[in-house]
C-alpha cells in the first residue's frame, strides 16, 4: 500500500535530525507552517487564540519541543508554559477554561536518563500550579507507546493535587478500550484520539477501519462514563457518531466537548460551535514545529506534496 508507505517513511522522517535542521533551515515558505503553527513566541500564541476566542472557539496551546534530552531543554519548555500562562491570564482568556495548555511529558524532562519521570511530573506540577491560579486546566498529550504507562501514572500524580488533568488516550492502541474503562470516572478529562505515531502490530490496530472501530467502541465507554470526554478528531463520521452518542447518554452540551488542530478543517470548527457545540482548538507554537508538521503531513500526503513543492520553489 503506497500510502502506507508514504505514512511510515514520513512518520520515520519525522524523528530524523539531520533531515529536521535541513527543513527548519530551509527558507520554509512561512505561509505553509503559519497554516498550522501559530508563530514562534508567547505574542503569537496570545494573538492567535485571542482570533479564536472571538470567534467564539476555545483553545489549548501546545509549546512545541518533544524528546528533550536535556535538563536545560526541559527547564525552558517548563518556563515557556509559565509565562504563556501568564501572558493568557492577564489577557482575560484562561477564564472557565477557554484557553488551557497541553503538555507532553517527554518535553519537560521524562526522558532525561536520571530520574526523567519525576523531572518531568515536578515540571507538570509546576505548570498545573500556574493553570491553577490562571483558572484553568492542562492535558498531558500521548506520545509513542513506549511512554504510555509512565505517562498515565504520571497523570494520576498529578490528578491527586490536580483532579482536573486532563489525560489523553490513543484508539489505535489495543489497550485503549480498558483504559477507557478506567478513566472514565467523575470528573475526568480524558481526550480521544485516533494516534499520531509510528506503532507495532503487537500494540497497535494498523488498519484504518480497525482504528476507526475501536474509536467507536473507545467513544461510547467516555460518553456512558462519568468523565468529561473530548473529542479530538476531524474525521466527519467520527463526529456524527459522537454527537448521536451524547444525544443518547442524554449529554448537555456542556459536558462534553469536540477538539481539532489548528488550521485543519476551520469551516467545520466553526460550524459545531455556532450548532452550540464546544469547540476546542489545539494550538501549537514555537520554533521547534519540524516534528509536529511532519505528523500532520504523515496524515494527508497531499498536504506533505504542498509541503515539498513550497520548498523545492523557493
Ligand atoms: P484522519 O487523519 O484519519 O482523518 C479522517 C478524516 O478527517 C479524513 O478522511 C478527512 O475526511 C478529514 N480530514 C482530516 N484532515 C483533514 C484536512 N486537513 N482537511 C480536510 N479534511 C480532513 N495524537 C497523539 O498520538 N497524541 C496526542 O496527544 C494527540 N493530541 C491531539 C489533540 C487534538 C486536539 C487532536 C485533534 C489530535 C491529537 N492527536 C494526538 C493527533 C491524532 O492522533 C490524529 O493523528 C489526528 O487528529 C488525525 O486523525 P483524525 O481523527 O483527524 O482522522
Amino acid at each position: 500500500d503506497p500510502s502506507a508507505a508514504l505514512r511510515a517513511g514520513l512518520l520515520g522522517l519525522s524523528r530524523n535530525d539531520k533531515v529536521r535542521r535541513v527543513v527548519q533551515n530551509a527558507p520554509v515558505s512561512r505561509d505553509v507552517v503559519r497554516r498550522y503553527v501559530a508563530g514562534e513566541g508567547t505574542s503569537d500564541a496570545v494573538e492567535a487564540t485571542t482570533g479564536l476566542h472571538g470567534q467564539g472557539l476555545l483553545g489549548t496551546l501546545d509549546f512545541l519541543g518533544e524528546d528533550c534530552t536535556d535538563l536545560e531543554g526541559a527547564r525552558h519548555t517548563r518556563d515557556a508554559y509559565l509565562d504563556v500562562l501568564r501572558a493568557l491570564s492577564d489577557a482575560g482568556l484562561t477564564e472557565r477554561g477557554g484557553v488551557e495548555v497541553s503538555v507532553k511529558l517527554s518535553a519537560i524532562g521524562q526522558a532525561l536518563p536520571h530520574d526523567g519521570h519525576k523531572i518531568a511530573v515536578d515540571h507538570a506540577r509546576e505548570i498545573c500550579a500556574a493553570a491553577a491560579a490562571a483558572g484553568t486546566t492542562v492535558t498531558i498529550d500521548m506520545e509513542d507507546h513506549t511512554t504510555t504507562d509512565d505517562t498515565l501514572e504520571g497523570v494520576r500524580e498529578l490528578r491527586a493535587d490536580f483532579p482536573w488533568v486532563g489525560a489523553v488516550l490513543q484508539a489505535y492502541l489495543r489497550r485503549t478500550e480498558a483504559d477507557c474503562r478506567d478513566l472514565a470516572t467523575a470528573g475526568s478529562r480524558i481526550r480521544l484520539c485516533k494516534g499520531a505515531y509510528d506503532e507495532p502490530g503487537s500494540v497497535a490496530y494498523l488498519d484504518k477501519a480497525h482504528v476507526d472501530l475501536s474509536y467507536v467502541r473507545c467513544l461510547k465507554v467516555l460518553m456512558h462514563g462519568d468523565g468529561y470526554p473530548m473529542v479530538a478528531s476531524h474525521d466527519p463520521r467520527l463526529i456524527q457518531i459522537a454527537g448521536s452518542l451524547a444525544d443518547r447518554c442524554l449529554r448537555a452540551s456542556d459536558s462534553f466537548e469536540y477538539q481539532m488542530l489548528y488550521g485543519i478543517r476551520p469551516d467545520e470548527q466553526q460550524r459545531l460551535s455556532d450548532a452550540g457545540h464546544q469547540m476546542r482548538i489545539y494550538v501549537p507554537y514555537g520554533d521547534q514545529w519540524y516534528g509536529y508538521l511532519v505528523r500532520r503531513m504523515a496524515e494527508r500526503p497531499a498536504n506533505a506534496m504542498f509541503f515539498a513543492r513550497s520548498l523545492i520553489s523557493r
